[in-house]
């Protein structure tokens, strides 16, 4: 029943607003999954949390009438050990998003501009859009690659920061190493250029990019990674940056004070010190990605080389009549214009997932056929 005291405000708001703020799009959520089916729609691990994370985490709740410790020093220092920098090369933040938006804050405002890929993941639009400045957003090729030269082209006198994806989300396609390299070296020293590698630890191709390679000879270079995909810790949100200490010094002046819990960020070195187990993981997911590109080959699926803990199924126009077909079978997609991006889950999802992709091939083959 309606609480009669709750009365919806009937004057509009006088408050003057940004525009841009008005207009801003919600970030759109993969949507949960239905009872007894798979929520493949936001690239999460499908493994539940460590026992040593759980324990860390019920450890941490004991003192959380305190105050976190602001530099999450301890945090800091394991992610320096573990990229082999110094504990100025790091910033944290609540997920690499929140970094990026600090890094983003750091360069850019009203005015300036920021290039990037499109399509690429959902949450560079929001970031820019935060800021104030102008996105500069550079198609991708046929193939789904970023198109280096084009971004390259796209930067003017205005532009701050470029944002390159590698793995992209969603179509899970890295950068090469050298072309990177020769990206960095062609473009203005005083742009920020970030490698978002949210999903550089399920890479196993040797030739693509590792942005911890090229932050050592390029003071304007930042690689941004995160806990929230093979670490499993999405719902704590701990991401952070590695680059040159007068970037990150920036980058953590732009963050508010005590963005990460004390949770998190317990949470978050467990997590760190787990990392066999959590190797283990890694390697299961990248073994499912190999079975469930295998079948899909089998099929008569065209696929892009996915690095990432998805797969991208380029369908064109028929995504929502494919999104039903695999919700039919438990399956939630993220779905796109151009296609659907499917997160390697549960070892139970292959099967009910391969079913559907089967019959998103007979039903595109046979449209193709009456259109003939
Ligand atoms: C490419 C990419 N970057 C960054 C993020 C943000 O990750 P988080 O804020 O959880 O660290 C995501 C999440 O899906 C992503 O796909």
């Amino acid at each position: 029943m309606d609480d009669p005291r709750k009365q919806a405000p009937s004057a509009s708001a006088t408050v003057r607003f940004r525009p841009e703020i008005v207009s801003a799009a919600a970030y759109r959520q993969g949507r949960p999954a239905p009872e007894g089916g798979f929520k493949l729609s936001s690239n999460e691990n499908p493994f539940p949390p460590l026992p040593s994370v759980v324990a860390a985490i019920e450890g941490a709740a004991q003192e959380v009438n305190r105050y976190p410790d602001a530099s999450a020093a301890g945090l800091v220092a394991r992610l320096a050990r573990l990229n082999h920098v110094a504990d100025e090369q790091i910033a944290v933040g609540p997920g690499s998003i929140a970094v990026l938006h600090q890094l983003v804050t750091a360069v850019a405002g009203a005015g300036d501009e920021i290039v990037y890929a499109w399509r690429s993941f959902e949450g560079y639009p929001s970031v820019v859009t935060l800021t104030g400045a102008t996105a500069v957003q550079v198609p991708l090729t046929a193939e789904g690659v970023h198109d280096l030269d084009a971004m390259l082209a796209a930067i003017t006198d205005r532009t701050r920061a470029v944002l390159l994806c590698s793995p992209n989300n969603p179509t899970g396609l890295t950068l090469g190493h050298d072309d990177v390299e020769r990206f960095v070296a062609s473009a203005p020293r005083d742009v920020l250029i970030v490698i978002d590698e949210a999903y550089v630890e399920f890479v196993r191709d040797d030739e693509a990019v590792n942005g911890l390679a090229i932050i050592a000879d390029h003071p304007n270079v930042v690689t941004l990674r995160t806990l929230s995909k093979a670490y499993g810790l999405a719902g704590l949100r701990v991401g952070y940056a590695v680059g040159h200490p007068e970037v990150i010094a920036a980058v953590r002046a732009s963050g508010l004070p005590f963005e990460l819990s004390s949770i998190a960020i317990e949470a978050a070195k467990a997590a760190l010190d787990a990392r066999e187990d959590l190797t283990d993981q890694i390697d299961e997911i990248v073994a499912r990605r190999h079975q469930i590109e295998a079948g899909l080959t089998d099929q008569g699926w065209a696929l892009p080389d996915s690095q990432g803990n998805f797969v991208w199924l380029p369908i064109g126009a028929r995504t929502e009549w494919a999104a039903d077909v695999l919700e039919a079978q438990g399956i939630i997609a993220r779905v796109f214009p151009e296609g659907i991006r499917v997160t390697v889950g549960e070892r139970e999802s292959i099967e009910p997932l391969l079913t559907a992709t089967a019959e998103i091939v007979r039903g595109l083959s046979e449209s193709a056929e009456t259109a003939s």
